[in-house]
């Protein structure tokens, strides 16, 4: 009666399988450290205690899966495993399409070999494309993703539609992702980005920390409230009880659900610089500089859904989000690198 988390050792899988250690769930871990290191399960045992069983495979590789299949008793699936960044995407589109939906693809393959039903699966609210109203409802638009990057997710929820309407004793819970950040609260385990940060947070806490020397914010003329890019940021901890909550969803037998997880509060890039600033009393310098070629104006969701089917919703605010982020980057400033 285990879960199987691909990619467990990740930014959010981390986060998430504390969580479900925390509610006494058996846990297996497969990943590849393509982008993790092995000391998140030492943090992992520090904060809870416990040690998921760990397999270090790629989640692309049918042999060595079914080798995990085999030995454990799998009841359900989350699948985090996959690579995320949008500009590596456009540079090696071939590794993102074979990896996030190759992995995807061989995962349902031993799914069905071994009769497992459940699975929950790492969108993006990547696949509202470029959305002409906010805030974002899950029957909305989808497509017209700007990125091979967000071509897999797209991709592979088209996937997971297929599957469940061929096989309709699958439970899949599709869950798309705003915007995480924060840091669990003991300062353990967080983000840890390779090489210059391309999101927001984390070049925050590395310009705070000293690591850069300031913040480039891309544009200033979007059509928002102060002329920065509005997203919705959601804390990584309330990103992880949304995947405890959908297992919990999925023992009701629901076939295909799908869930924006965010906050559904816009937030524009000063406002988190102002947020970071107050809630750390650090100044964190910036300039403002051209617009990031594919960012959109606004971007946040309804998350009226997670809340009214799953009884779920987020719980923490962008200011405990900017004080656990810099928690985790001041006690690592080489992130889990000793
Ligand atoms: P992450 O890179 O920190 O975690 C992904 C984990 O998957 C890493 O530990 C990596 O080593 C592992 N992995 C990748 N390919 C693998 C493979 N073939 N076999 C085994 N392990 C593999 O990323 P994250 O931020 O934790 O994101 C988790 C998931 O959520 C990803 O699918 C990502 O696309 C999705 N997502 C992330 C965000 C975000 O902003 N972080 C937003 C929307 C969706
Ligand atoms: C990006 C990806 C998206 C992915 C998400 C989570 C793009 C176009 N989109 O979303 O597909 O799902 O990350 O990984 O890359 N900003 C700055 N300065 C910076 C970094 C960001 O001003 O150094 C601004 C951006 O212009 C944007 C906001 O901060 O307005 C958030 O950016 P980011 O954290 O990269 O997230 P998204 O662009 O929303």
């Amino acid at each position: 009666m285990a879960v199987l988390v691909t990619g467990g050792t990740g930014y959010i899988g981390s986060h998430t399988v504390v969580d479900l250690l925390e509610h006494n769930y058996d846990v297996v871990i497969v990943d590849n450290y393509v982008n993790s290191k092995p000391e998140v399960l030492n943090r992992i045992f520090k904060i809870t205690g416990k040690k998921p069983r760990f397999y270090e495979i790629d989640v692309c590789n049918e042999q060595g899966l079914r080798t995990v299949f085999e030995k454990e008793k799998i009841t359900d699936v989350i699948h985090f495993a996959g690579l995320k960044s949008v500009g590596e995407s456009t540079q090696k589109p071939g590794l993102y399409y074979s990896n996030n939906i190759g992995s995807s693809l061989t995962l349902l393959k031993l799914m069905h070999e071994f009769n497992v039903k459940n699975i929950v699966f790492s969108s993006s609210a990547t696949v509202y494309g470029v959305p002409d109203h906010v805030p974002l409802k899950e029957d909305d638009n989808i497509g017209g993703c700007t990125n091979p990057y967000g071509e897999t997710k797209l991709d592979i929820e088209y996937i997971l539609k297929y599957e469940a309407e061929q096989h309709k004793d699958m439970n899949i819970a599709i869950l798309r992702y705003f915007n995480p950040i924060g840091a669990h609260k003991s300062g353990l385990i967080g983000e840890d980005p390779q090489g210059i940060p391309n999101n927001l947070m984390p070049y925050i806490t590395q310009v705070a920390v000293g690591k850069r020397d300031h913040l480039n914010v891309f544009g200033s003329d979007y059509k928002t409230h102060d002329g920065t890019g509005v997203r919705d940021y959601i804390h990584v901890v309330d990103l992880a009880s949304g995947h405890l909550a959908a297992l919990r969803k999925l023992e009701e037998k629901p076939g295909l659900v799908i869930y924006n997880l965010g906050t559904g509060t816009g937030t524009s890039v000063l406002d988190l610089v102002n947020a970071f600033e107050k809630a750390n009393n650090i100044k964190v310098p910036y300039v403002i500089c051209d617009r990031r070629p594919g960012d959109v104006d606004e971007n946040y969701a309804d998350a009226t859904k997670a809340f009214k089917e799953m009884g779920w919703k987020a719980k923490l605010n962008i200011v405990d989000a900017c004080r656990d982020s810099w928690n985790w980057q001041k006690n690592n400033p080489k992130g889990y690198d000793k």
